[in-house]
């Protein structure tokens, strides 16, 4: 396809907005905190910073060079580079495609969740506290609706296409999301039992390290940047040939970054004011009942303590964070609808209905069986394939790609690239270093 007859983000901001509402979404402000609390609290974030500066950010430069170098879809972009097996280029591709779709097939049903949790309080302050308990109950229809709900506003938002639906959704609301974090982290640290959350969040307990903790924690660098699945080679083929790349990848890594911390700031310390009024959120022993819902546990009952404001902001939360998933779902969507576009020769209504129905589908079957699959779909695509799949595309970079020609793509939005630090380092980087460590933290719990 004709690069000229794609869409592109009209403006760097568009594209950081963009590229950054894809990042930021439930990995930030669930996955994350979820994970900091049952992995030691301070202990995994600073792995977590770790693994995000040191091997995500360099993996999202490259995921962005390899789309913008295509200006395709990520099938053809992966053929582009790797000229010489544009089979094999391809079936990566595929790999990436169908990971994205099962990731997206469990996130809708999360992200159900948060619709559900939004219109609940609403629901319970008119009266009808029977049809609020089962908003917030988990439960095989409850997950069926608001599942499909999801599904279809995602469907909805990629049908539009790239700079319409995309761009203006993220650039609008993604600050206001940040905004009411700042009140929450405000509000909750004046609260009985804050400190000590701050104090387990903040405060490094290294007996807490070990193996297992350095596979989470890459696992959600991996995904909370999206990386492994091509959402972020779609984005970079939307990307114009003026924008700096390491620059904007840098930007995109420290926003994600920046709302994963603030929501460790404000689930940490809720989890112990909320025990501190009574919700049951530990064992006798002190470890953490059920993570899956802990957020959604603490968030309500911090909410409930602030009265009818409560009521007011708890809602504004949830619609925002609605938002945030959407414009991350629409990412994952975006992979294999751009894929089918192009390499099918089908329009983006039929990719978009087709694909996007057949990941609902699996959904569904994932609500139908949640003990069984959801877990295991959550873990296999992303503790391990997102990772693997980084491998694929480090090797791709510093091994096939022609280095005057990533050098030549790369230059374009940053000619003075060749003198500074940047290309001194992360092409050997990306060479050695990330294959190599990404292969040692999953090799390292293993001896
Ligand atoms: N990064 C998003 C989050 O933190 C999720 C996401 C969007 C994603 N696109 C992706 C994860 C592609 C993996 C692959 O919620």
């Amino acid at each position: 396809m004709a690069s000229n007859a794609r869409g592109h983000f009209s403006s760097k901001i568009g594209f950081i907005m963009a590229a950054a509402g894809s990042a930021v979404g439930l990995g930030n402000v669930w996955g994350f905190p979820t994970k900091a609390a049952s992995n030691g609290g301070a202990a995994f974030l600073v792995i977590y910073l770790v693994m995000v500066f040191l091997l995500a950010f360099p993996m999202l430069v490259a995921e962005l060079t390899i789309g913008r170098h295509g200006q395709a879809n990520p099938i053809s972009s992966l053929k582009s580079i790797w000229t010489k097996n544009r089979t094999l280029a391809g079936g990566f591709g595929l790999i990436a495609i169908v990971t994205a779709s099962f990731i997206l097939s469990f996130y809708s049903i999360l992200a159900g969740w948060l619709v559900s949790y939004a219109i609940a309080p609403t629901i319970d302050l008119a009266g009808f506290h029977q049809a609020s308990n089962w908003l917030v109950d988990f439960g095989v229809s409850r997950n069926l609706i608001f599942t499909v709900i999801f599904s279809l506003l995602t469907i909805l938002v990629v049908l539009r296409g790239v700079a319409d639906g995309i761009e203006r959704w993220s650039t609008r609301l993604m600050p206001l999301l940040f905004v009411l974090f700042v009140v929450m982290i405000l509000y909750i640290c004046t609260q009985d039992g804050a400190m000590e959350g701050l104090k387990m969040y903040l405060v490094p307990d290294l007996s807490q390290l070990h193996g297992g903790l350095f596979v989470d924690a890459m696992g959600q660098a991996f995904f909370s940047l999206s990386l492994g699945c091509g959402s972020m080679m779609v984005y970079g083929s939307y990307l114009k040939k003026d924008v700096n790349l390491p620059k904007i990848a840098a930007q995109v890594a420290s926003i994600d970054t920046g709302v994963a911390f603030s929501a460790g700031l404000l689930i940490l310390p809720a989890m112990y004011v909320a025990k501190n009024n009574g919700v049951d959120i530990f064992t006798e022993s002190g470890a953490l009942k059920s993570s899956g819902d802990l957020v959604f546990k603490v968030l309500p009952a911090m909410f409930e303590t602030m009265g009818n404001i409560g009521v007011l902001l708890g809602f504004g939360f949830f619609v925002l964070m609605v938002i945030a998933a959407l414009t991350s779902s629409i990412s994952m969507l975006e992979v294999p609808v751009s894929c089918a576009q192009d390499e099918l020769g089908w329009n983006r209504a039929k990719a978009t209905w087709l694909i996007g129905g057949l990941i609902l589908l699996i959904s569904i079957v994932i609500c139908l069986n949640f003990g069984r699959l959801f877990g295991l779909v959550a873990d296999v695509t992303t503790v391990y394939m997102q990772p693997l799949l980084g491998v694929a595309w480090a090797i791709l970079v510093g091994w096939i790609w022609n280095r005057n020609k990533l050098l030549n793509e790369i230059k374009q939005g940053y000619p003075e690239i060749e003198q500074g630090f940047f290309w001194k380092i992360w092409p050997w980087y990306v060479r050695f270093i990330c294959p190599v460590a990404i292969i040692m933290v999953f090799a390292y719990p293993l001896i």
